[in-house]
């Protein structure tokens, strides 16, 4: 029985997968990419990519650990390729999907009868609608790891129809979300099967940035592979759902990697360290693309503040500026070139010798003139996760997350290596 289910869908994936890049173009890509702008007003990153017939690029704000993509279909969704996946389909069993319904007002995008429902989810306000899983074309650009290349494109690409209010919270302009989570309908998963690429994709968040899907190299200017200087930590399973992004019984979309202490200026911070083990889906570090800041569980919080503030006792204090809790004078402070002089921060991984290590840049928040915040916020009494790692502090860092490994390479600050997330060349080689 068990054997005979995973025949079935191992057939079902090999469909799809074979179906999927019998339509794409001829030459197989070595990898893709995708641009990253920041949105000023929000902080969030957006991206484009070009979906339907005729091809249009739409704008969607990045989630990390979102299950899926999903855009409006409710306003301005015309394509003649957009299909709308029935009930009992090889694509419902591959997303997962919750339920059947019929649609009275369609058909039109979103609103047909006999498809399988999945739940789109805004994690910036956290809030989930229900909305039927369709297919439709998606173009974007190949990369040699250096240059963006030809376009290539996939008619199979799986998504849910999301509704006009859950773009409520999303940056200007934007039209869903580009999900990048662990699971099948993943945007790394689909594309991997989609183009036969590597199920690996790596991300560059800075004042613009880049996403690669497939292998390295990742070259930025002025050519520095930055895949050759990655430090290896395991990414953790959480097996229960974290933030309304996966159902019931099947395992968190999100990436979970495994603090075990945290260090200021080299000495251990004294916290709880269940805390910082996944129990019933509670407690450890995931990563974030929409929270701006690292969130710490309160008590975290408080030792991490303390033993902050008395390493950098010979720098005043001011007074604290929300959401901030510690903030000090900088006006005799010089800059360096991995940001203001401060004590360094290390997430300590699976040893002593491997550890995620933060520099002024990305510890702290400029956040007026002469006042200088520590960049990190009390995430509250027993949250879901006890750390979970914002956008501030992985910026110009390149986190390459490897989904067949399950392993996350980390580069630290790239200000070190004389580069920066913006720095990869977006000049099309022909
Ligand atoms: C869906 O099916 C119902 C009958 O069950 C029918 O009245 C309706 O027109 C159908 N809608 C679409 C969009 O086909
Ligand atoms: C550590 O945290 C766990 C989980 O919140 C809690 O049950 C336990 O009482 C805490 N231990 C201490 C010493 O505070
Ligand atoms: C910071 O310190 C300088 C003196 O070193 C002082 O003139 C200035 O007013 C202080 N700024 C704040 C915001 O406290
Ligand atoms: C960016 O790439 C283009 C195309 O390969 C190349 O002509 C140009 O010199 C590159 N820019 C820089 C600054 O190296």
């Amino acid at each position: 029985m068990g054997l005979l289910s995973s025949v079935i869908s191992i057939c079902v994936l090999f469909f799809l997968i074979t179906s999927s890049t019998a339509k794409t173009s001829p030459s197989k890509p070595h990898a893709l990419v995708l641009p990253l702008a920041k949105d000023a007003s929000t902080g969030q990153y957006i991206t484009h990519i070009s979906r339907g017939t005729p091809s249009v690029p739409v704008k969607l704000t990045v989630d990390l650990g979102g299950r899926s993509l999903w855009v409006d279909c409710d306003q301005g969704y015309v394509s003649s390729s957009y299909k709308p996946a029935h009930c009992g389909s090889a694509q419902c069993s591959l997303a997962d999907f919750h339920s059947c319904w019929d649609c009275f007002n369609g058909p039109k995008p979103g609103c047909n009868n006999n498809t399988c429902l999945l739940f789109p989810y805004n994690a910036v306000t956290q809030s989930s609608t229900i909305g039927e899983l369709a297919q439709d074309v998606v173009s974007l650009q190949s990369t040699d790891g250096s240059n963006p290349g030809q376009i290539v494109s996939s008619s199979k690409a799986l998504f849910a129809c999301g509704s006009t209010s859950l773009l409520e919270g999303l940056a200007n302009g934007v039209k869903g979300i580009a999900g990048l989570g662990r699971g099948k309908v993943g945007l790394p998963s689909q594309l991997a099967s989609a183009f036969s690429i590597k199920r690996k994709f790596a991300i560059c968040p800075g004042s613009s940035g880049v996403i690669f899907f497939g292998d390295s190299p990742y070259n930025f200017l002025p050519g520095k592979d930055i895949s050759k200087s990655l430090t290896y930590t395991p990414l953790f399973i959480n097996p229960v759902r974290t933030g309304g992004t996966s159902f019931e019984g099947e395992p968190s979309a999100e990436y979970f990697i495994g603090v075990k202490s945290i260090k200021i200026n080299g000495k251990p911070v004294s916290i709880n360290s269940t805390l910082l083990t996944i129990k019933e889906g509670n407690g450890g570090t995931k990563i974030s693309t929409v929270d701006p800041y690292t969130k710490l569980e309160t008590s975290i919080y408080n030792a991490f503040t303390k033993a902050f503030v008395k390493a950098f006792a010979g720098v005043p204090r001011v007074k604290a500026v929300p959401p901030f809790g510690a903030c000090f004078n900088s006006s005799n402070l010089p800059s360096t070139r991995v940001g203001p002089p401060v004590p360094t921060i290390d997430f300590v991984l699976q040893s002593k010798t491997v550890f995620w290590r933060m520099f002024g840049v990305n510890s702290m928040v400029p956040v007026k003139e002469d006042v200088l915040c520590l960049g990190f916020v009390d995430g509250g009494v027993e949250p879901r996760t006890s750390i979970v790692t914002g956008v501030h502090q992985i910026e110009d860092n390149l986190l390459q997350f490897d989904l067949a490994r399950s392993v996350l390479g980390f580069s630290s600050t790239l200000l070190f290596q004389q580069t920066t997330c913006s720095n990869f060349n977006f000049t099309i080689k022909a």
